[in-house]
Order: C-alpha cells, then structure tokens, then sequence
C-alpha cells in the first residue's frame, strides 16, 4: 500500500517509518508532505529518493479548509492509501478526517487517553506521574482521541526534565511507530504494548 508521511519539523520519526519500510514490507513510502518548507523531514526523505511536497499553510491564512482542500487532491494526486502522522504539527478538520477514515494514524507523546494536546512531557512531570510514554493511534475527529493501536512506556526518573523524558520518549516512538505501522497494513487492530 502506498503510504504517506506527513512532517512539520525535524522528520525522527519519519525516518524511523522510512528505515522500517526499505526492504519486504506491505508499505512503500510514496510521499513525504510538510506543511512547513523549511522542515528538515523533507531534507531527510529527499536525501532518501522519497518524493517530497510542501505545502505551505500560512497563505492560506485562516482557510483551514482551503488548505485541507489541497492536502487532500495531493493525497489522491499521489494515490494514497495510508497517511501516517509524524511530528505533524496542524491540527486537521473533521472533513479532512473522515475521507481518511481509519486510513490515518498519528504519534502522540503520551500514555492516551492522559495528556492529549502539547507539552505532555512538562505534564506528565508535573502530575508526578511515575510511567509516560507514547501511542499510536487511529486519528479521528477529536484531537488525540481515536482507538490506540499501540504504545511503549517508561519510568519517569527524578532526574528527568521535559527535555531529558521527550528524548527518552523519542526513543521509544522510534520503535513503536515502524512495529504499529506494519501490523495496521498486515491488518491487525489488536494493541500492542511495548
Ligand atoms: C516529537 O515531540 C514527537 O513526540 C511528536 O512530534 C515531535 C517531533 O517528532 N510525535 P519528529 O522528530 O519530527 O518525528
């Protein structure tokens, strides 16, 4: 199936996707699409031979929907089949989600249904939580809402900082996301827990 990464920053997790696809695997990488120009994902998958788009929000101003609208015929452009969030930093409107209807996934950092939205890791610390971690899940409507197809955890130290836990939650979003993505398109909906 042919699959779509899309990025708004440094692209990690992207890689990840992209190492995990090379090779026999029920997913090609076909596309690689950022809403920011200058984001180093798009870099990373060119240096890889993925074809790459950006599609710039910002003159689209408050048209979400016009820029939705255009996502969305690249997406069919390039015949999509998967979309698999990465570091994707716009949140999409529910027309956009539902053409892709359990055909898009999203990495959030954090043990959802806890912390949806940002800054999960300053949270997490806050609450005194002694697990965090990620999870991949079925994007639906709601923002960091949709059935979680996996996620990997780990002990928050004393030391740690929100810096020093989103690196170490990287880590394991870097394993998890590759593991969730080939069982999504081999067809299991059964979570996995790492
Ligand atoms: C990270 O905070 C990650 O937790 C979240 O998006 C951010 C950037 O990820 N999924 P990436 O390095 O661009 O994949």
């Amino acid at each position: 199936r042919r699959v779509a990464i899309l990025v708004s920053g440094g692209g990690s997790n992207m890689e990840a996707l992209l190492a995990s696809m090379e090779g026999d695997h029920p997913g090609e990488a076909a596309l690689v699409l950022s809403n920011n120009p200058d984001a180093g994902g798009l870099r990373r998958a060119a240096a890889r031979g993925v074809p790459t788009i950006a599609i710039d929000h910002r003159p689209f101003g408050k048209d979400r929907k016009a820029f939705e609208d255009v996502l969305h015929a690249t997406l069919e452009d390039h015949r999509i089949d998967i979309v698999c969030l990465a570091g994707f930093m716009r949140v999409l409107g529910s027309s956009f989600v539902e053409r892709w209807r359990d055909r898009m996934l999203n990495i959030h950092p954090s043990l959802l249904p806890k912390y949806t939205g940002l800054h999960t890791h300053e949270r997490a610390i806050a609450a005194g939580d002694e697990v965090h971690g990620c999870s991949v899940h079925v994007v639906i409507p709601e923002l960091d809402a949709g059935p979680v197809l996996g996620q990997a955890s780990l002990s928050i130290q004393s030391t740690d900082t929100p810096d020093s836990l989103a690196a170490r939650v990287l880590v394991l979003e870097h394993k998890l996301y590759p593991l969730v993505l080939r069982r999504f398109l081999d067809g299991k909906t059964d979570r996995v827990d790492l």
